[in-house]
């Protein structure tokens, strides 16, 4: 069955389609939006072995004709030289003003094939057809694209929103379950973001879920994917209430900077430890009680994930090095980090008043515990 979630912006409304078999229905989602039956797909070639037939056979079912181009896969392809071959290859195949770009990928590719539509004679449509855990609940609705540049990730981008995206759900199938779990750390935070409820069934299904439970990872999506639209109607370009769905992020960054964004820890696993940190602080400093930063835990732990300091391999900058990290995040404003923090769980909040020495006390703790 599949669910639907219309992100309602005004004129660049589109719809999130949730739910088994949309590769092989892609033609008949795309057909509609189409002035002429062709479009160019950009992908990866992990991707593109896996899953590229079946989206070309859904396609042609509906007349629609398709060019690919397969870029390396890895985060190293969200950068100047992948993204002028793409601009580069979309003007080869002759793509118009009204044709659509298909971003058929994870994160890397939405953002930046995204990105490449949007600047792209001056803006063309694209939809998403977002393939890891990770780009269905977050990376693909929104309409954030960019590359990653030399001074810090995701500096160069535009808001473009898709004017339609596919989640399919039998495509989580393919991931490892160590790419499905850090996509489920993004859908963790928005259960301690903004909804106890959702957390709550989190911690019943989430186990299920990671063994593959088709209808319990559609739920997952379909809430995670509602929770975004309606934040992203609030506050499309981040004033205010977008900053919410960064919550985990500030420490995750510096987490990933650390580590030299390498394999030593995915996105999505800087996030759920990122998670718990705000946790902690939140409890340092009064916001909440002790039991919520340990109810966090218990369930990444229960999850099998990376949960604390200590389950990330090799060495670590000291806290201190660890907050110099955290001050060049890209949510630095006239040079006050703003952080995520909670008064519960599934209630986030902004702001910028926090004191250093709680997070430097967080931070000594948190690697004392290595
Ligand atoms: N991934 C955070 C956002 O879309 O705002």
């Amino acid at each position: 069955m599949i669910e639907t979630v219309h992100v309602d912006l005004p004129g660049r409304a589109y719809d999130v389609h949730i739910g088994p078999g949309l590769v092989s229905e892609a033609g008949a989602h795309i057909l509609p939006l189409l002035n002429r039956p062709k479009v160019a797909v950009v992908t990866d070639e992990t991707v593109a072995a896996l899953h590229l037939d079946a989206l070309r056979a859904g396609l042609a079912r509906e007349g629609i004709e398709m060019t690919a181009l397969a870029l390396p896969a890895g985060e190293a392809t969200k950068s100047w030289e992948p993204l002028e071959r793409t601009v580069g290859w979309l003007l080869d195949q002759k793509v118009e003003r009204g044709d659509v770009v298909v971003a058929f990928g994870g994160g890397v590719i939405g953002d930046l094939a995204g990105f490449a539509a949007a600047i792209l004679r001056r803006g063309v449509r694209f939809v998403q057809i977002p393939t890891s855990l990770l780009a269905q609940v977050d990376s693909s609705v929104g309409g954030k694209t960019g590359i990653n540049a030399a001074q810090g990730k995701n500096l160069i981008g535009a808001f473009h929103q898709p004017s339609l995206v596919l989640a399919d759900i039998d495509v989580l199938g393919s991931l490892t379950a160590r790419d499905f779990l850090a996509g489920y750390g993004e859908v963790v935070k928005y259960g301690l973001l903004g909804d106890l409820a959702f957390f709550e069934w989190l911690e019943e299904n989430g186990p299920t879920l990671a063994v593959g439970n088709q209808q319990a990872r559609c739920e997952a999506v379909r809430r995670s994917v509602q929770m975004k639209a309606d934040i992203v109607i609030r506050d499309e370009t981040e004033q205010g209430d977008r900053a919410l769905l960064n919550l985990g992020h500030t420490f995750g960054h510096a987490l990933e900077a650390a580590t030299g964004y390498s394999d030593r820890l995915l996105h999505g696993e800087g996030v759920a430890i990122g998670c718990a940190m705000a946790f902690e602080l939140s409890s340092r400093m009064g916001l909440c009680s002790q039991e919520s930063p340990s109810r966090v835990r218990a369930h990444l732990k229960a999850m099998g994930m990376k949960t604390d300091l200590r389950d990330i391999p090799g060495e670590l900058p000291d806290a201190a090095g660890l907050l110099d990290l955290m001050g060049q995040d890209k949510k630095v404003m006239q040079g006050t980090l703003h952080f995520i923090l909670a008064r519960g769980l599934g209630e986030a909040f902004v702001t910028s008043d926090v004191a250093a020495g709680d997070v430097l006390t967080v931070l000594e703790d948190a690697l004392r515990g290595r």
